[in-house]
């Protein structure tokens, strides 16, 4: 049963519309603004049916102080008021009411209105509801194909297997340490950065399979070819998550593919950029994904021993490394070996 909410400092009014209304509906009925609010803090309801003239606070504050709360924002409220004139009720529907009932009620004609209304908003609802199951379930799908893309990607490069996986676990457990040390770094941020590290290698779709799987060392050329994959990668992120993903996450997960190989001392690829104009989410990524490097074992090198990969990391804090996130990274080493033992 749909539980109406209505307000009224005018008791006649008030058990006229209960009346009308309490056979089909649950019914509140109360005789001020605060106590409105004050129930609303405890209970919800389906409909609002507020007065406008009211003393202390009047219908449009009320409803102003409901709408501000997300809780409650969505509840359809109904004005009552006796001047149904034609400013009033343009005030009201502009102040978000969805509907506008004339006092006194004319009692046949209040009850249908209000079930037309309770109607469509069910439907809103139900409409709402079916459209966010949907993009749900497209942004997996396309998450998934994401994922199925770098695993696909890193499966034509025979000796990094398993760094896609690996460097994500390493920026899962970074992006916990830089939440406790970085207030700046919100919660939300860090998980977009997580979310995006699978996808920093995906430029790699770009480079020769002769490079991608040389077992030497490359050459200048090579490794010139092998450069492109972070812009190369930035512009597929971009084509692939821009419009079906939120700005925020684009920007990261391009920044990410794109600035990954930069250096704090602008030594780094593509563009050469130092200390701060690296974006943060870049920095974040070039330390897990170092350090994935440095302790995995590849055809042309042995894994380092944890000792020498984090000293390494250690001497390179200023140079390779923004500084702060590089102290940050080190004191992840506890987790950091015992994730390496369990999945090597
Ligand atoms: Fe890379
Ligand atoms: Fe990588």
């Amino acid at each position: 049963m749909y539980h109406i909410l209505i307000v009224d400092d005018d008791k006649t009014n008030l058990s006229a519309a209960k009346n009308a209304l309490s056979g089909t509906y649950k019914i509140t009925a109360v005789t001020s603004g605060e106590q409105a609010l004050r129930f609303l803090k405890n209970n919800v309801c389906d409909l609002i049916l507020l007065d406008i003239n009211m003393p202390e606070m009047d219908g449009f504050e009320v409803m102003e102080r409901i709408k501000s709360d997300p809780e409650h924002a969505n509840i359809p409220i109904i004005f009552l008021t006796a001047d149904a004139d034609p400013q009033t009720e343009s005030r009201c529907l502009e102040a978000g009411a969805m509907d506008f009932i004339a006092k006194p009620f004319v009692l046949n004609v209040m009850p249908s209105r209000i079930s037309r209304l309770l109607e469509l908003e069910a439907l809103r609802k139900d409409l709402a509801g079916q459209l966010e199951e949907r993009t749900r379930h497209i942004k997996h799908i396309q998450r998934m194909m994401v994922l199925g893309m770098a695993t696909m990607v890193e499966s034509r490069d025979m000796s990094t297997g398993g760094h896609i996986k690996r460097t994500s676990m390493v920026v899962e457990i970074f992006a916990a340490k830089l939440a406790q040390n970085k207030s700046f770094l919100s919660k939300s941020f860090l998980e977009k950065v997580i979310r995006a590290a699978p996808m920093h290698d995906l430029g790699k779709i770009a480079v020769d399979d002769v490079i991608l799987r040389k077992q030497a060392r490359f050459t200048l050329a090579e490794y010139n070819a092998m450069k492109i994959h972070s812009a190369e990668g930035a512009r597929i992120v971009k084509q692939i998550l821009e419009g079906i993903e939120e700005e925020e996450f684009v920007k990261i997960a391009v920044n990410i593919a794109h600035y990954h190989h930069e250096k704090w001392d602008g030594s780094g690829y593509p563009e050469g950029l130092s200390g701060e104009e690296i974006p943060i989410e870049a920095r974040i990524m070039a330390l897990a994904d170092v350090f994935d490097a440095l302790v995995s074992k590849r055809c042309y090198k042995d894994a380092f021993p944890y000792d020498e990969a984090f000293e390494i990391i250690e001497n390179s804090s200023g140079t390779h490394f923004d500084p702060q996130l590089a102290k940050i990274f080190l004191e992840c080493r506890p987790q950091l070996e015992e994730l390496y033992q369990n999945i090597t």
